[in-house]
């Protein structure tokens, strides 16, 4: 169920206050009843909402949030290994769901799928460097202060990348949660292998301001509330590119 001005803003081209002027002139009808109250909740999947007489084919997009667990692919069909898309229950599917990001198969934790190209677009772009933390284990103790401080500067990935400053909260002399700003392929992996670490375990924890939801298990996948998602998009808006601690090497 949602607000009947919000209904009609979602579709292109309409302002929140252009929705609420329709409503008030009386062109809204609900089920073939004229509506005048913005605040109305309507449920568009069941009724029927109509602009001056002409039927609104409203669809609603689709958010969910998946913890992904290893060995599935971050696409949306793969020859040879199972897709995240096959975690997502038959009465969540729809149409062009697509994973909005990307991790790798070893790799474990949130992945958002949604049906909503701007959306995905708003999480992607680079410009807006969203940051993403995860929980990492590698296969040596170098999890300390200086890699801490060489984190901070951004580091050399080779084959041309480099990271921005990234953040490092170290739990144990193998284990951290790192966060980062942008999504160079590999990337976690390639800034520890740089550092002479494999890593081992790799888990996304949190997209901006939204951290993985503890009460979703491995595999686990259900739709977004309205309060996640708006968190989502308010942590999109463009950020500003972190700065070096130090002034970068
Ligand atoms: N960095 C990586 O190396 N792998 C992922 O799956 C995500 C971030």
């Amino acid at each position: 169920m949602e607000r009947l001005d919000k209904i009609l803003a979602a579709q292109p081209g309409v302002s929140r206050s252009d929705a609420k002027r329709l409503i008030a002139s009386g062109a809204v009808t609900v089920d073939g009843k004229t509506e005048r109250s913005a605040k109305r909740q309507v449920d568009v999947e069941r009724s029927a909402v109509a602009v001056n007489g002409v039927l609104a084919a409203f669809r609603r997009n689709r958010y969910l949030l998946l913890n992904k667990p290893q060995g599935y692919v971050s696409s949306t069909d793969d020859p040879d290994s199972p897709t995240v898309l096959e975690l997502v229950p038959a009465e969540l599917r729809v149409r062009g769901l697509f994973p909005a990001g990307r991790l790798d198969k070893a790799s474990e934790g949130m992945l958002v799928l949604t049906d909503d190209g701007a959306f995905a677009h708003r999480m992607l772009a680079p410009k807006r460097h969203v940051p993403k933390t995860y929980y990492v284990e590698v296969d040596r103790p170098v999890v300390d202060e200086a890699l801490r401080a060489a984190f901070a500067k951004g580091v050399e990935l080779g084959g041309g990348d480099r990271s921005s400053p990234a953040g490092l909260r170290i739990l144990s002399p193998a284990s951290a949660e790192v966060t980062i700003h942008e999504g160079i392929y590999h990337q976690v992996r390639r800034m520890f292998r740089r550092h002479g670490a494999a890593v081992t375990r790799l888990v996304r924890i949190r997209i901006g301001a939204l951290p993985l939801d503890p009460a979703l298990p491995p595999g686990g996948c259900r739709e977004l509330t309205e309060e996640e998602r708006e968190l989502l998009l308010k942590t999109t808006e463009p950020q500003r590119k972190p700065e070096a601690e130090d002034g970068g090497d």
